[in-house]
């Protein structure tokens, strides 16, 4: 078999790149990569599978330089006359911001970049399997308190949280109108968050709204909605196993579904690190957030905020943000993400879980205490400024 696969630096594809090199069946795995030279390329590749010490074979793992935001790149890959081998292509790639600032680059790169890969790969004499990893946000906020099924998306009348899960909507959509069916997979993690492993994870990406909430303590969202989420190891072990399966559909979650979800007061309650004197998680309605918001700007003269019941939370954070706008930044950012908890949404996992054997993950609750020790490594600030 011989892989083409974008986003191999990132969090997901790195640990799906790293797992795809041990596979006896993968001769060649080609890794378009961001970089400006070749050297760069190459030094880039070999930190994804330095970080957690596994071999680099630099005869079968190959970068390819490129940018999924360059409107020549299909033409450019195109030209790599060695890539006409390649029989399977794993597009995982994605602007995967929330920050307003960044639409119109999540769009160019997850609805242009993923035409770019599509128009190349449909000059691939020898295409068996394209891989569309996706997202199961695509549902929108229409689908709410309920088991979700593939099936249920995607719907362009679909209202959707953020931009970003928009244009991975239309990516898929994109992907499904160009590639022939039996050559399809299309993949759809819920949230991933974490690895059940000892170790750093690769990326902090929704563990920084978890540092964040641990941060704030009050939380306007609802404490028993059911969080879908999943670790890291066992996303990149359930694509690789489809990859390899005898499948009975396209499309497939690649999630803790009804069985293993967690309640947001679950999770919390495993993550909390209250021992330095922090006040206790509270749980507020929706709407408060938008006066924590206006809090640190001192504009809220008759807010709820100054009931006694929240005279500790507004002292704490006093202390902790000593009047800076970092406060303000932090709860805006994770205003999507308070979204998102209020859905109450989980992903049904049946049809994974018939055509694999990999089994249900284990629920966020359990394995987030292995991270939770690397929540005073994330850079809260930074996270905000790009969630
Ligand atoms: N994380 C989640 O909770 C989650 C849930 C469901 C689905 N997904 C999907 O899983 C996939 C991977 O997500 P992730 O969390 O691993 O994201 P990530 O850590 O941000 O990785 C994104 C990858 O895409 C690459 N990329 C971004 N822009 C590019 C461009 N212009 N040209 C070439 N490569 C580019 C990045 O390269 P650089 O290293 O050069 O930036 C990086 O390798 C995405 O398709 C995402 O939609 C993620």
């Amino acid at each position: 078999m011989n892989v083409f696969i974008t986003g191999s630096t990132g969090f997901l594809a790195g640990e799906l790149a790293v797992l795809l090199s041990k596979r006896p069946q993968i001769r060649r795995l080609y890794c378009l990569v961001r970089a400006n030279d070749e050297q760069k390329a190459w030094s880039r590749l070999q930190q994804v599978f330095q970080f957690h010490g596994d071999a680099f074979d630099t005869t079968k793992v190959i970068p390819v330089l490129g940018d999924l935001a360059d409107s020549s790149l299909a033409e450019k890959l195109y030209r790599l006359k060695d890539l006409g081998e390649v029989d399977t292509v794993i597009h995982a790639a994605a602007d995967t911001s929330f920050a307003p600032s960044s639409t119109e680059n999540v769009e160019r790169i997850n609805i242009g970049g993923t035409q770019q890969i599509l128009t190349w790969t449909q000059s691939l004499p020898n295409l068996e399997t394209f891989v569309y990893v996706g997202t199961a946000s695509i549902c929108g906020t229409n689908l709410t308190h309920c088991n979700i099924l593939e099936d249920q998306s995607p719907s362009t009348s679909a209202a959707h949280v953020v931009r970003y899960c928009y244009t991975k909507m239309v990516g898929e959509m994109s992907v499904t109108h160009a590639i022939p069916r039996e050559k399809l997979l299309v993949v759809r993690p819920s949230i991933i968050m974490g690895d059940t492993r000892d170790w750093t994870p690769r990326s902090y990406v929704i563990l920084w709204a978890l540092a964040a909430v641990n941060t704030i303590r009050l939380i306007p969202s609802n404490p028993q909605a059911h969080l879908d989420i999943i670790p890291v190891d066992y996303t990149a072990e359930a694509i690789v196993e489809l990859l390899f399966a005898k499948r009975n559909w396209t499309t497939y979650h690649i999630s803790a579904g009804k069985q293993s979800s967690s309640t947001l007061e679950a999770i919390l309650r495993a993550a909390d690190d209250s021992a330095d004197g922090r006040p206790p998680f509270k749980y507020v309605r929706h709407e408060l957030l938008q006066q924590m918001k206006k809090w640190p700007k001192k504009l809220l003269p008759q807010s709820e905020l100054l009931n006694p019941e929240y005279a500790r939370y507004l002292d704490y954070w006093n202390t902790t943000f000593n009047g800076n706008g970092n406060l303000r930044m932090l709860v805006t950012a994770m205003g999507p993400y308070f979204r998102f908890m209020d859905l109450n949404q989980t992903f049904d996992n049946s049809r994974l879980l018939a055509d694999t054997s990999i089994g249900t993950p284990p629920p966020a609750h359990e394995y987030v205490k292995k991270t939770t020790r690397h929540l005073n490594k994330i850079d809260l600030t930074a996270g905000a400024l790009d969630p």
